[in-house]
């Protein structure tokens, strides 16, 4: 038994924070963001909008796409780094929202790669039979956590949310999921303080997202382009037979190295992060609905997600959609 996205979806919050809103903020341009990110814009939740509010949201869609009801739904997982509240978590949080009792729901912390080993579970509670329709979500209100005097790091992140329904199939599918983590590196990209360590003033501006930039990107294209590697010879596969990539959308420059590395132009990979900015966990899910609603994939294309995220982790999906 395989498991098979059924649907898609994402809600993204109406407010857009353009690079030309930043310049007014912090001592940044939008050439330095457009060239050194290849981002444009981003959309950022309103006051009192959660990252449960965009989940429920994009959950929605996904499961109207998928033609089910939400209480067809048994198996619920949210990856997100900035949930509403320490618990009831996300998942629970959907779950009330729509209508669903009774089933396994719970959040999932992974940063960035929160929604590739969202799927990875998923997938497995799925293929062993234990779950028949599986809603999968990456959400992330990441400008509640970044320091809008920082231009290091505030002029990278977005809000949004994304989601897929998977079902049970005969054939994949997905065909694979790698995750992987390395707690090395933690201090390259990490967010100080929590509720066992304790919180520091928010107003401090010490409570926010800190990362060094730099070397991180350099890990990040090193470790993407060894999981790509992985996951096609896991399948016995050649990168030509990936029709689209989906990459997390951190840099357009830590794409266009993925890209080089399969071989692939730039026209078959799906791009979001000019729009969306980075959006942690809701960014791969985010981009693949974008592109299966455009009509870009179709049924039966192959299709390879990958993420990589603070902690360090990182991850990858080999799907025929
Ligand atoms: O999603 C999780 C994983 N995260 C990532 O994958 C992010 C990976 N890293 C990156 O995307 C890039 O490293 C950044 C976009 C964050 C930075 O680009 P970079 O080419 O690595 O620049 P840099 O950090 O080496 O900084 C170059 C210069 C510095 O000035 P000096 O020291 O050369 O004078 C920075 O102070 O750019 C300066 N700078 C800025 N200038 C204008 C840094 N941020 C800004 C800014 N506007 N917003």
């Amino acid at each position: 038994m395989f498991s098979r996205i059924a649907g898609t979806g994402r809600y993204l919050p109406e407010k857009v924070l353009t690079n030309f809103d930043l310049e007014k903020m912090v001592d940044t341009t939008d050439e330095w963001i457009r060239t050194r990110t290849g981002i444009e814009r981003r959309h950022i939740a309103a006051e009192g909008e959660t990252t449960a509010d965009l989940a429920e949201r994009a959950a929605r869609a996904a499961i109207d796409a998928a033609g089910i009801e939400p209480t067809d739904i048994d198996f619920i997982v949210v990856g997100t780094t900035t949930p509403d509240v320490v618990f009831p978590n996300v998942g629970c949080l959907i779950q009330e929202r729509l209508g669903i009792r009774g089933c396994t729901a719970f959040g999932l912390e992974a940063a960035c790669s929160g929604f590739m080993y969202a799927l990875g579970i998923a997938d497995k509670f799925v293929r062993s039979g234990e779950s028949k329709r599986a809603l999968v979500v990456g959400a992330e209100t990441l400008s509640r956590i970044v320091s809008w005097s920082d231009r290091d790091t505030c002029v990278l992140f977005g809000d949004g949310a994304g989601a897929v329904v998977l079902e049970p199939a005969d054939e994949a599918g997905i065909l694979s999921t790698h995750l992987h983590a390395d707690g090395h590196y933690g201090d390259l990209l990490f967010f100080p303080s929590g509720v066992s360590k304790g919180f520091n003033d928010l107003k401090s501006g010490k409570d926010f997202v800190q990362m060094k930039g730099n070397e991180v990107f350099k890990v990040a294209v090193k470790t993407l382009g060894r999981i790509v590697d992985e996951t096609l010879e896991k399948n016995s596969l050649d990168k030509s037979a990936i029709d689209w990539l989906i990459p997390h959308q951190a840099n357009i420059r830590i794409i266009q190295a993925t890209a080089r590395k399969l071989d692939m132009p730039m026209e078959r990979v799906v791009m979001t992060v000019q729009d969306h900015g980075n959006t942690s966990a809701a960014s791969v899910p985010m981009a693949l609905d974008v592109a299966v609603r455009d009509g870009r994939i179709r049924r039966g294309d192959m299709l390879l997600l990958e993420a990589f995220g603070g902690g360090f982790t990182w991850g990858s999906a080999l799907i025929r959609y």
